[in-house]
C-alpha cells in the first residue's frame, strides 16, 4: 500500500488549491487529480448529480489505485461526502471537518462567515456542522455563484474581480473569520485579503492538509511515504487527469503553482 497514491477530484482547477497544500505537508506522496472539467460547475447542479459525478470520480480513481480519496471540492463535501463514505471502503476526506477543527481550536472565532458556491450554501452543510460542534458560534453565509468560473478563467486579479468580491463580501458584519467554502476561492485570496484585512481568510485545502498529515490517527497508516526517510523514496510525478481537455486549466495551474503542468485525458 505505501507507493499506492492519493487520489484527489474536484469539479475543474480549484482542487490544485488543495493539491498544493498536500503537497507541502505531505511532499512524498504520490498524488493522482482529477478535474471534471466536461462537467464544470459542480455548484449549480443537484444533489443527486454531484453524488452520481462524484461516485464516477471515485470509481476513476480507484482504477488508478489510489490508498485514499480527498474530494478537494466543497461542493461535493457538502452533498455527496456522508453518502460516498458509506459506500466505499477506502478512506475519503472532504474540506469540511478539518476546518471545523481548526475552528473549535480558535476560541477567538466566534462570528464566522463563509462563501461558497449556490448548491454548498444552500445544503447548509457548513452551517449545520459548525453549530453543532461549536457552542455559540455565529455564521454568516454568502453564496458567489460567479466565482468559480471567473477561477476557471484566469480572472483571478483583474478588476472585474475586485469588483465582484466586493459586491459579494459587502453585507457581511464584522467577522472573525471567513471560510473560503469553495476550492477555488483561495485564488483570489490576496483580494480577499485586501479588502477584510482584520479577518482571518480561512483557506481549507490547508487545513485539510495539516488535518491529514498531523491528526488523523488512522489515516496515519496509509501516509506511509510521509513518515518514512525520504532518502528511500522513489518518487514519481504526480498525474493529472481532466474529463475534457478544452480549457484554460494549464494556465491557471501556472498561476497557481509556478511551474508548468502536463495533463492527461480521463476517458470517464
Ligand atoms: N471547487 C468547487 C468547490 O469547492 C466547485 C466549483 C464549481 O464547480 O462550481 O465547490
Amino acid at each position: 500500500m505505501e507507493n499506492q497514491p492519493i487520489g484527489m477530484f474536484d469539479s475543474g482547477v480549484g482542487g490544485l488549491t488543495v493539491y498544493k497544500e498536500i503537497k507541502k505537508a505531505m511532499p512524498n506522496e504520490k498524488i493522482i487529480y482529477l478535474g471534471d472539467t466536461k462537467n464544470f460547475p459542480y455548484g449549480s447542479k443537484s444533489k443527486q448529480s454531484i453524488r452520481d459525478l462524484s461516485k464516477q470520480n471515485i470509481d476513476f480513481l480507484l482504477e488508478q489505485n489510489v490508498k485514499a480519496i480527498v474530494i478537494a471540492c466543497g461542493t461535493a463535501t457538502s452533498q455527496a461526502l456522508e453518502e460516498v463514505q458509506s459506500i466505499y471502503k477506502v478512506p475519503i476526506i472532504g474540506i469540511i471537518q478539518p476546518t471545523i477543527e481548526y475552528i473549535k481550536s480558535k476560541e477567538s472565532i466566534k462570528n464566522v462567515g463563509v462563501i461558497a458556491t449556490r448548491g454548498t450554501i444552500r445544503s447548509s452543510s457548513w452551517e449545520i456542522n459548525l453549530k453543532k460542534q461549536i457552542e455559540n458560534i455565529n455564521v454568516y453565509n454568502k453564496e458567489c455563484p460567479l466565482l468559480a468560473p471567473m477561477a476557471e478563467e484566469g480572472w483571478i486579479d483583474n478588476e472585474i474581480a475586485k469588483l465582484t468580491i466586493h459586491e459579494y463580501i459587502k453585507d457581511f458584519p464584522k467577522l472573525d473569520a471567513l471560510i473560503l467554502g469553495c476550492t477555488h476561492y483561495p485564488l483570489f485570496k490576496k483580494i480577499i485579503e485586501q479588502q477584510m484585512p482584520n479577518t482571518e481568510i480561512i483557506n481549507t485545502g490547508e487545513k485539510l492538509a495539516n488535518y491529514m498529515k498531523d491528526k488523523i490517527i488512522e489515516v496515519e497508516k496509509i501516509l506511509t511515504n510521509t513518515y518514512k526517510d525520504k532518502q528511500n523514496i522513489e518518487l514519481k510525478e504526480d498525474e493529472i487527469y481532466l474529463t475534457d481537455t478544452e480549457c484554460n486549466f494549464i494556465n491557471v495551474a501556472f498561476k497557481l503553482l509556478n511551474e508548468k503542468i502536463e495533463i492527461k485525458k480521463a476517458n470517464i
